[in-house]
């Protein structure tokens, strides 16, 4: 298959030396991304800034912010069999990015925000992909509930769900837990270093695949 995965944080500017960001690592995207390529298939990472190595192997298109990867996503997805979508996107950017620096001013100040792009929101919609469609959902409560509305919503095959509230496991770490929330079931994977669950989620995407093909 022919694999496009997103994955790590975004960042959106506010002035040429400070960005609105957040705690994604990378790892559960890059962890996929080498689990797909080790099991043979073509890879396409597209991916915010992260401290990690690009696995062997691997396609890569490096961007910063979540318009750029909107814009990334968009010219490869359409020749993609499968796309797996791990980046934590930021929601919302600074309305205004001035050239110079902001000086400081007053005891207060306010950043007005304006929505980015659903990027996974937009694959079926706006990018007309017909291919397997996978989402993360990253929950502080009712995970389950939060994403399967997710899976309905951005017309997924599969959401895999973690709860970024439980300590050790998730961002930052090298350990995760998932649900796996499908259109007419879920499943609890139980706690695991992300490189083993990504070999288990490999296998989960490929069947996925070869029944939508049929
Ligand atoms: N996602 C995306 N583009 C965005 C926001 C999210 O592609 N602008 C993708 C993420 O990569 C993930 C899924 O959508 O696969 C869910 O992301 P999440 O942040 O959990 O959900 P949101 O739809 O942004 O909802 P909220 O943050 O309000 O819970
Ligand atoms: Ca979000």
């Amino acid at each position: 298959m022919k694999v496009l995965i997103t994955a790590g944080p975004t960042r959106e500017p506010l002035d040429p030396v400070r960005y609105l960001s957040n705690r994604s690592s990378g790892k559960m995207g890059y962890a996929l991304a080498a689990a797909f390529a080790e099991a043979g298939h073509h890879v396409l990472l597209v991916s915010g800034p992260t401290d990690l190595d690009v696995p062997p192997g691997i396609d890569f298109v490096p961007v910063e912010t979540a318009l750029e990867m909107f814009e990334a996503v968009g010219r490869h997805l359409f020749r993609m069999d499968a796309a797996v979508f791990a980046a934590a996107v930021a929601d919302y950017r600074p309305a205004s990015a001035p050239d110079q620096k902001i000086k400081k001013s007053g005891e207060s100040m306010t950043i007005e925000l304006i929505r980015n792009p659903d990027i996974l929101g937009s694959a079926r919609s706006k990018m007309n992909f017909t291919g397997t469609l996978v989402g993360f959902a990253a929950e502080t409560e009712n995970l389950e509930e939060h994403a399967r509305g997710k899976l309905v919503r951005k017309q997924c095959d599969l959401i895999i769900g973690n709860d970024v509230s439980k300590p050790g496991i998730g961002f930052e770490s090298d350990r995760n837990e998932l649900l796996l929330v499908y259109p007419n079931h879920s499943e609890a994977i139980p706690e695991d270093e992300k490189h083993h669950l990504s070999h288990r989620l490999v296998r989960e995407i490929e069947v996925l695949a070869a029944t939508r093909k049929g």
